[in-house]
């Protein structure tokens, strides 16, 4: 058996980190000239990378900023670097987190007053020099339950944690410096997220044989989800799937993966690929070699256009009594060569050249006297519409990849709730095309074509359910489909 593979549901961009990736790609995509980010916009080299060839980058120290777009990053500044930028000019778009920024103003109120403000985090990290800054002369950074107990004591004092902290850490160095203070304002200002986030990679890692934590190598929320997870079982800490070695799974069933707060969703995907082939690499040369074809004919949807291709022949035997295999073969090469390599066009292309194959499709129908007296858009509507929601699903797929790199495909383009009404209305439609070929040809082959759009229903159901790391299995149960479809529809054809 291969591994047994956990996904956290938590894994991937929160929210703070979406947000403000949100807000650079919107000036990325409505302003000329270069965009800059005070440091790096998040601790993930791939995305750097992908922005990098998009003229987004990081300001150097005495780069001239007059009239450029300066995005603050999600972890925030100091008050005086946001005055440094204003005097020098920038266009300053603020991308702090909102969640950040309470903690800012719970620092900012206290040291004002006069009260000194113990920040628990990392030293030196972007997020706590921030918060040092906006504390001036009062505030104090100590890492845990170690530097509590040096602390000199006092009366009165505020603390506060780094978004990023483990909450057992900030308890018990809390309780610690209740000890020493008389009057201690605690603010447990760890985020709800990195909460829900921690905690579920503990229990992950309470339930596998080993723990992989995906992450950038200076992301802290990421070092902290290995700290979490190494104590429960074998961990490792990765940037990519290129880091993982065949050895480290020697002898395990349970894999559990979980990623840092900046971590995109096509990295995480690519882990849990790579996973999956390692386990069936294990099992000898003919499972990896099936893994292999099946991870191949997916990519580069040769089982899409295979898929596709039977069901037009299917449709067509339905339709017109032979399956027109020089045509199946002619539809097979245009999706295959339209698709080939997951190449991105945009929605515009992209529905042309499905309508154009669906009326390629239904092209030897039109001679057909039995078709013409029948709603003879039937078959092309039926046939497109499938087409249509096999694309969307692998947009949906690659939407992260895609905004960053700037392709305007659809899912790109309109927000998740909007996607997924098309999605339900391609699947109504091709069901009811379905019925109406089946109101039409009653024939036991007939019945079959109402199989795609309902077993579409189930893969539709399993990419609203994760949405963040989708795995390649939504395509592949979704060219299934297809390929159930045509086998149960040339059956029926044989049986009548
Ligand atoms: Fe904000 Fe929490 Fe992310 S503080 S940046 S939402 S981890």
């Amino acid at each position: 058996m291969p591994f047994q593979i956990r996904v956290a549901e938590t894994a991937g961009f929160c929210f703070g980190v979406r947000k403000a990736l949100d807000k650079l790609l919107e000036i990325r995509n409505t302003t000329r000239g270069p965009v800059r980010t005070l440091g790096p916009l998040i601790h993930n080299e791939q995305v750097l990378e992908a922005l990098k060839t998009r003229s987004v980058d990081e300001l150097l120290p005495d780069e001239d900023v007059a009239g450029k777009h300066v995005i603050l990053r999600a972890h925030g500044v100091t008050p005086e670097t946001r005055d440094m930028l204003r005097a020098r000019e920038a266009v300053i778009c603020d991308a702090t987190c909102p969640k950040v920024a309470q903690v800012q103003a719970i620092v900012k109120k206290y040291s004002q007053k006069g009260t000194p403000v113990i920040i628990i985090g990392d030293k030196g990290h972007a997020e706590v020099d921030g918060l040092l800054g906006y504390a001036g002369d009062r505030g104090l950074v100590i890492t845990g339950p170690d530097e509590a107990e040096d602390l000199p004591g006092g009366d009165d004092v505020c603390v506060v944690a780094q978004t990023t902290q483990d909450r057992q850490v900030f308890n018990e160095t809390v309780d610690i410096i209740k000890r020493k203070y008389t009057q201690c304002r605690e603010f447990n200002t760890i985020c709800d997220a990195t909460y829900e986030r921690q905690e579920e990679t503990r229990l992950l890692a309470v339930r596998s044989d080993v723990m992989v934590v995906v992450g950038g190598r200076n992301s802290a929320n990421t070092k902290r989800l290995f700290e979490i997870a190494a104590p429960h079982c074998r961990s490792i800490m990765i940037q990519s799937a290129a880091d993982l070695e065949p050895s480290f799974f020697k002898g395990v069933r349970r894999v559990g993966v979980t990623a840092g707060a900046s971590t995109p969703a096509w990295v995480i995907r690519d882990v849990v690929d790579r996973v999956h082939a390692i386990g069936w690499e294990a099992h000898g040369s003919v499972p990896a070699l099936l893994y292999r074809a099946i991870r191949w004919s997916s990519v580069t949807h040769f089982s899409w256009a295979a898929g596709a291709a039977l069901v037009y022949s299917a449709l067509m035997q339905i339709v017109t009594g032979t399956p027109l295999w020089i045509m199946t073969l002619l539809i097979f090469a245009l999706i295959w060569t339209w698709r080939l390599k997951g190449c991105r066009l945009n929605p515009w292309v992209d529905s042309g050249v499905t309508v154009a194959i669906s009326v390629t499709a239904v092209l030897p129908l039109i001679a057909d006297p039995v078709i013409t007296a029948m709603p003879a858009m039937a078959p092309a509507v039926y046939f497109g519409s499938l087409l249509l929601i096999r694309l969307l699903f692998n947009d949906c797929l690659y939407v992260q990849a895609d905004r960053i790199a700037g392709h305007k495909t659809l899912p790109v383009l309109l927000c998740d709730r909007s996607v997924r009404r098309i999605l339900s209305i391609l699947i109504a439609v091709s069901f009811l095309a379905a019925l109406l070929l089946i109101r039409l040809r009653n024939a036991p082959g007939t019945y079959a074509l109402a199989a795609a759009p309902m077993l579409t229903v189930c893969s539709y159901r399993y990419l609203l359910r994760r949405p963040t790391w989708l795995t390649l299995k939504a395509n592949i149960l979704l060219d299934i489909s297809y390929w159930i479809t045509a086998a149960g529809a040339f059956l029926g054809n044989r049986m009548g």
